[in-house]
């Protein structure tokens, strides 16, 4: 089995920093990958590489078999790699149902303006991360941390990924609210989504993960099952900051 992505050695600097220092890691088809580390270990810079937010210092990204390096971020999307932020970002002058419409077409703004809205596809994303009528006609700036992470799941989802880089959904969210996008997660899994989930809350990774890469100082660190990584004493090491 090919992986569906690679990283080969993939270095960033930011001038005298090193963010992501010739980090190598893949996921298979299918598969759902925790990464985890310390903060400033470099996870989302990770992510901005792999969409092309940020440029690759040295080192090459292979994405179905074929190196993405000089694809430009709306083109991975179209590919089907799609990931949400740490930070939610929706757009706030628009309610839940267009920032939904958008991510049904990200790659063209245009076609958004000019073709009629589809409320039943875009109600049916919005009830799938748990967004009733109410919801769905709700601006941003009304919505809680909680349903601000569903948007962004709905989002995502909405442009129909093969691949989704998933950054921090749990933070700030309820012990119920991890339970909802967790079922989430678990159902897209079962239609073959392939994802990497980026999390501080390892007791919420754990269902989640086939495997874990554990990173620190932009290097891997450790690698294996959710259990073997955790009993890694280098990755018990960095998280005490020893
Ligand atoms: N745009 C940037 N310019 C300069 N340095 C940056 C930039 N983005 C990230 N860094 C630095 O790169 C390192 C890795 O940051 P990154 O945000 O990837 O860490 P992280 O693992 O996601 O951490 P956290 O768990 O806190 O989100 C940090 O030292 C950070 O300060
Ligand atoms: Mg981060």
């Amino acid at each position: 089995m090919s992986p569906l992505l690679e990283l080969r050695n993939i270095t960033k600097r930011f001038g005298g920093l090193t963010a992501v220092n010739e980090l190598s890691y893949h996921v298979e088809e299918g598969e759902s990958l925790g990464l985890i580390g310390p903060n400033g270990a470099g996870k989302t810079t990770t992510f901005n590489l792999i969409m092309d937010e940020f440029q690759l210092t040295s080192g090459q990204i292979i994405y179905r078999g074929t190196n993405i390096e000089k694809l430009p971020t709306h083109k991975r999307v179209q590919e089907g790699i799609v990931r949400t932020y740490q930070v939610p970002r929706p757009f706030h002058e628009m309610p839940v149902s267009d920032n939904i419409r958008i991510g049904m077409m990200p790659e063209n703004i245009g076609k958004m303006i000019a073709e009629a809205p589809d409320p039943d596809a875009e109600m049916a994303i919005a009830r799938s991360v748990g967004f009733g009528e109410r919801e769905f006609a709700m601006y941003p700036g009304e919505l809680s941390m909680g349903d601000l992470r569903r948007l962004e799941l709905a989002r995502t989802i909405a442009a129909g990924p093969k691949l989704l880089l998933l950054d921090e959904v749990f933070a700030g969210l309820t012990v119920a609210e991890i339970g909802q996008i967790t079922e989430l997660l678990l159902e897209k899994r079962k239609d073959g989504l392939t994802y990497i989930i980026v999390s501080h809350d390892l007791r919420s990774l754990a269902p989640l993960v086939d495997r874990v890469v554990a990173m620190s100082f932009g290097a891997l660190l450790s690698e294996g099952s959710f259990d073997e990584v955790l009993a890694d004493e280098k990755v018990q090491e960095a998280y005490l900051g020893t």
